[in-house]
């Protein structure tokens, strides 16, 4: 095998995001570009000679490509074995099992989530180390650090694989083996949820729909759903994976699932509907009338987890981001078990499950998912839905609202404004950061603020800490505003902010959302002035 040295120059902005570096296709289609990134991981993670590299992505616009470039290079960077999905397809939290399960040194994870594909769409690629999660911040840093710098990458003078074809072949000296994506997946599935009592609620007539929006979960969701559960064929929607998602955004929300949710808001729709987005990580779920949102949807699990097989023997821990809603904080209270809040992103839950601190974890940003990989897992967060369905012999509906008479309401709500003016938006945050020290105490109407900071982590397992993570701005009733920049958007940048507050188990569970929180959203725009700065009316999208 004769290694090639190629000459490169670098790229400024291939700093890693929320999750891995995302941009435009156009932006990795530049050349070098992809090749850049590459080797900035490879030259970032240590010795790998001999070892194995897990690579798959969501098979939008571009994947194939890049997937060939990356085992060229992983074979002339002295990788002994890689195992790819079939047709280049792992959804996120199956290449994270694959990882795990084939004591993989790392993975190469090529996917911007639940961002539009296609020729104008996005790109992305994201390294999971060892544990199958996404690479720490010490990793991620200095593949940045390495990117500014980097003057030539490696590869081979080889052919492409034929990433359609199961079993072993070779690229240079290195082994190549193409996998099912489904299979092993699935097979852990079986271990965790009692496939015996879905399937008997899937006989009994109950109804679902899955919407895969053309997306990777299509293959997952009719292997597990319709072949191994039962459910009848069609159950699963739009279940082909496409490489533009079929034109559609594979943002799995009440704005891009609004069909779904309109049939299941009918009288003669289903009973349960589901979604995963892009690379299959994130999951929607609604019952008949009763939209679900995933800081509840964290808090519901968690309470019922222990209604699954595999987490029959209790949950150790829970942990969510900061800007979820503390739904789940009074569950783990009510267990007695640990709780953490952590910065967005799912890396931060890493270091906690390795630790076997936590079993559960969750984000507002509709990502739910446990030990059994180190990434979220929309699949898995259906299932076990699924799960304590049949286990409870309840709707949706009636879950959620015993759960609210049990532990409480947090009425919950994102409002994001999209590409903003990145100056805009920058000034704003600075602004409201210099303001906090002196908001603690002061009054608005009713509410009372108890505190205001800009939330910082200190991881309690390797001691790091992440700082500005967000501003808290939390309130003696328990209602918190907490305002953040997006991490993962690829133009110009994304203010999100979020708002919450706390009706006790005999208060009032049956308000509106934005009516429940009217009093809050105006006060929100009077201490950040988001509408005010960036001139909007109103949100782009309100979750
Ligand atoms: C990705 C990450 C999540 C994160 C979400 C939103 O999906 O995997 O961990 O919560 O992005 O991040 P953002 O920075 O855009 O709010
Ligand atoms: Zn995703």
């Amino acid at each position: 095998m004769s290694i090639l040295t190629k000459q490169t120059s670098p790229f400024d902005d291939q700093k890693p995001g929320t999750s891995g570096l995302r941009k435009r296709v156009a932006v990795f289609q530049q050349p070098n570009y992809a090749e850049n990134f590459l080797q900035s991981i490879f030259d970032s993670i240590g010795d790998a000679s001999g070892k194995t590299l897990v690579i798959g992505g969501d098979g939008r616009f571009y994947n194939d490509v890049v997937i060939q470039k990356a085992i060229r290079m992983a074979a002339a960077n002295g990788f002994g074995r890689v195992i790819v999905g079939q047709n280049g397809l792992l959804s996120t939290p199956s290449a994270s099992h694959l990882i795990r399960h084939n004591q993989a040194f790392g993975g190469l994870v090529l996917s911007a989530s639940h961002n539009p594909g296609g020729p104008d769409g996005d790109f992305g690629i994201k390294y999971n180390v060892g544990n199958g999660g996404p690479a720490p911040e010490n990793i991620t840093n200095a593949i940045f650090a390495r990117s500014k710098v980097i003057d030539h990458f490696r590869t081979i003078d080889a052919p492409d694989v034929a990433l359609g074809a199961i079993g072993q072949q070779k690229s240079g000296d290195m082994v190549v083996e193409i996998v099912d994506p489904v299979a092993d997946y699935a097979a852990l599935m079986k271990t965790l949820f009692d496939f015996d009592a879905i399937s008997k609620l899937f006989a009994s007539g109950f109804r679902m729909t899955f919407d895969a929006m053309h997306a990777v979960t299509g293959p997952y969701a009719h292997a597990i759903i319709e072949d191994m559960l039962g459910a009848p064929k069609g159950t699963v929607i739009n279940g082909v994976p496409l490489p533009d998602f079929g034109k559609g955004h594979p943002d799995p929300n009440l704005v891009y699932c609004k069909d779904m949710f309109d049939q299941l808001m009918s009288a003669d729709g289903p009973d349960f509907g589901a979604a995963s987005d892009g690379d299959g990580d994130r999951n929607l779920i609604i019952g008949k009338n009763r939209f679900v949102t995933p800081s509840d949807s964290l808090a519901i699990l968690a309470a019922n987890a222990a209604l699954a097989p595999g987490y029959a023997a209790g949950i150790k821990g829970i942990a969510r981001s900061m800007p979820t809603s503390a739904a789940a904080d009074r569950v783990a209270d009510k267990l007695g078990i640990e709780m953490h809040e952590t910065p967005t992103g799912w890396k931060f839950f890493g270091n906690l499950l390795d630790a076997g601190r936590v079993t559960i974890c969750g984000e507002e940003s509709a990502g739910t998912g446990s030990d059994h990989v180190r990434e979220k897992d929309g699949l898995w967060a259906i299932l076990l839905w699924l799960n304590v369905i049949a286990a409870r012999e309840q709707s949706v509906d009636q879950i959620v609202r015993d759960h609210w008479a049990t532990y409480g309401r947090n009425y919950y709500t994102r409002h994001d404004y999209e590409e903003v003016d990145a100056a805009i938006a920058n000034t704003l945050v600075d602004d409201l950061r210099a303001k906090l020290p002196g908001l603690a105490g002061q009054n608005f109407d009713d509410l009372q603020i108890a505190f205001a900071d800009d939330f910082a982590y200190h991881d309690p397992i390797d001691g790091s800490t992440s700082a500005k993570q967000g501003i808290r701005i939390g309130f003696t009733d328990g209602s918190r505003i907490v305002l953040r920049l997006s991490g993962t958007g690829t133009v110009g940048a994304t203010l999100r902010l979020y708002l919450e507050r706390y009706e006790a188990a005999d208060g009032r569970h049956d308000l509106e959302t934005q009516t429940a929180l009217a009093e809050l959203i105006d006060l929100a725009e009077r201490l950040c002035g988001v509408r005010e700065r960036t001139g909007r009316q109103k949100p782009s999208v309100i979750t």
